[in-house]
């Protein structure tokens, strides 16, 4: 059982067909992910909105995120894991990025990171990669700019913001990014920096030419019974069969048919008489 390392994603892009990558944010969904093969887990900020319950990705914290990565960590074997730097942690200054990356990796039992941003956050994605920390980058609907952005709306439709895209994922590649997400761009702008780049390119929104794919834990398996993003296909109704599940659970409790023999424990026939 080996890790899978930087050298073994970006072996990836070379290969005749796309992989598949996942977020995950706890020990339980990790082991899952894990079990399935897939190669790289992204403890993605988007735990903000899937486990806290925020509306967008901003009010997410270093420390809450650190419990998130050392759980994933925990809960994997193979998968490398990359620790999502929230908002204002990296984008302030090179020192704090290091400084938070470098926890990242140091006590969180990180594998890499992934900071969102293009020229604005060189600086930092080559400081990091100076210091030993593996960087994906990730361009295009970026959530922490949720406000910039003027909402989540697909970006690279123009000819402008198509070419300031392509620019960007040239320029990470250069600061010495192992990969980088493409979010929310239509997918021939992806294909065209898909073969532009030597690294992976590991797409959402994206369409199918990107080198990989990342989804979100709780889209794919329909863990959320009201939110159905166009990006993502449910390959499970989770809400639904959990929410069944427990209703079966009330109602055998209700009842009085949970638990049964098979769940208690009993004593032997007049133990109770030897003890007042
Ligand atoms: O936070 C996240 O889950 C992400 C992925 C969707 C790329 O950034």
């Amino acid at each position: 059982m080996k890790r899978t390392t930087v050298e073994d994603i970006k072996a990836l892009k070379h290969i005749d067909r796309p992989f598949s990558t996942l977020t995950a944010y706890d020990y339980s969904s990790a082991r899952l992910v894990d079990d399935a093969g897939i190669p790289l887990i992204l403890v993605g900020d988007s735990a903000a909105m899937v486990m806290l319950g925020y509306d967008t990705t901003l009010p997410v914290t270093m420390s809450e995120m650190m419990v998130f990565v050392k759980a994933v960590v925990r809960g994997s074997r193979c998968a490398m894991v990359v620790a999502d730097m929230p908002f204002m942690s990296y984008q302030s200054s090179v020192e704090l990025a290091l400084e938070n990356a470098g926890k990242f990796l140091k006590e969180g039992g990180a594998h890499a990171v992934k900071l969102e941003g293009g020229e604005r956050v060189l600086e930092q994605i080559n400081a990091m990669v100076k210091s030993g920390i593996p960087v994906m980058g990730h361009i295009g609907l970026t959530p922490q700019s949720f406000h910039q952005l003027s909402g989540f709306k697909i970006q690279g439709k123009d000819a402008q913001s198509a070419q300031h895209l392509v620019d960007s994922a040239i320029a990470i590649e250069e600061a010495g990014a192992f990969s980088i997400v493409l979010e929310g761009i239509p997918e021939e702008l992806a294909k065209s920096i898909t073969e532009k780049l030597n690294i992976p390119t590991i797409g959402i929104g994206a369409g199918k030419y990107c080198d990989g794919q990342i989804q979100v834990f709780h889209d794919i398996l329909g863990l959320d019974g009201s939110f159905n993003p166009r990006h993502a296909r449910k390959y499970a109704n989770l809400h639904a069969d959990i929410v069944d599940s427990i209703l079966l659970y009330k109602h055998e409790v209700e009842t009085g048919k949970f638990p049964g023999p098979k769940h208690s424990i009993r004593l032997k026939d007049d133990f109770l008489k030897t003890i007042s």
